[in-house]
């Protein structure tokens, strides 16, 4: 697994994936415009190892397509940054990668020179409300009717020079989740070659 900026290669898979998460997706042009356009934006993606070549565009853009895990977006304007967006599929929920992302895009905008940073987030989406709520990011304004489906958005700010820590925290928690991944994809790497070795084994004996 690796973490790494988004490049062009990843948008087919990104669009997918935000087609699949969100109710008001980004077109392809979106992305294309940030990634080439915006020199204030930084996107990343959490995605598995590179697949190995390809003999077709079609098989490389599916198998690229299945290794994407995630993403983040944050744009720096002088000393204010941006979360444009955060996604996750679901089935790698839950084990601190949307954390991972979060942070990582944290990390940038600190070393962009941000002093605060703003986020919207939909009233409704407790699991986002409470992994920002972790990162001190306080409400700070409700827009009405923010998204096409009508529902509010909390517009919420994070202001990292008001706790000198802070930055200190961000980038041990970062270090400890990208230690802990590495150490339980290693573990389950070994647990599965070894239960491919007690199966072929079997068959074998069989
Ligand atoms: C929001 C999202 C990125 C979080 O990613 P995740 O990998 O599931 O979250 P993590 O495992 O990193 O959890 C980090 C924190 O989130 C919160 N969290 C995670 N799952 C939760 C759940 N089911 N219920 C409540 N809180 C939860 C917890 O605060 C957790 O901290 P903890 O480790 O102290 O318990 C992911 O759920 C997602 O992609 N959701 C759909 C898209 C979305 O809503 N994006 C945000 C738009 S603003």
């Amino acid at each position: 697994m690796q973490i790494r900026l988004m490049e062009g290669r990843d948008i087919p898979a990104v669009v997918s994936l935000d087609r699949q998460v969100f109710t008001d997706p980004w077109p392809e042009s979106a992305y294309v415009q940030e990634l080439y356009f915006n020199t204030n934006a930084h996107y990343f993606v959490l995605t598995l190892l590179d697949p190995a070549q390809a003999r077709t565009w079609h098989t490389h853009r599916r198998r690229h397509a299945s290794r994407l895990i995630g993403f983040v977006g944050m744009r720096v304007e002088g000393t204010h940054g941006h979360i444009s967006t955060l996604a996750l599929r679901p089935e790698w929920r839950g084990q601190g990668l949307g954390e991972v992302l979060l942070l990582t895009a944290v990390d940038q905008a600190i070393r962009d020179g941000a002093r605060m940073i703003a986020l919207e987030v939909r009233v409704s989406n407790q699991v986002a409300l409470h992994l920002y709520g972790k990162w001190q990011f306080v409400q700070y304004s409700r827009l009405q009717r923010y998204y096409s489906d009508g529902e509010d958005a909390y517009l919420l700010h994070v202001y990292l020079d008001r706790d000198p820590a802070y930055i200190l925290r961000v980038r041990e928690r970062l270090a400890q989740l990208l230690t802990d991944l590495q150490i339980r994809l290693a573990s389950a790497a070994a647990d599965s070659a070894e239960s491919y070795e007690t199966t072929t084994t079997g068959t074998g004996a069989a």
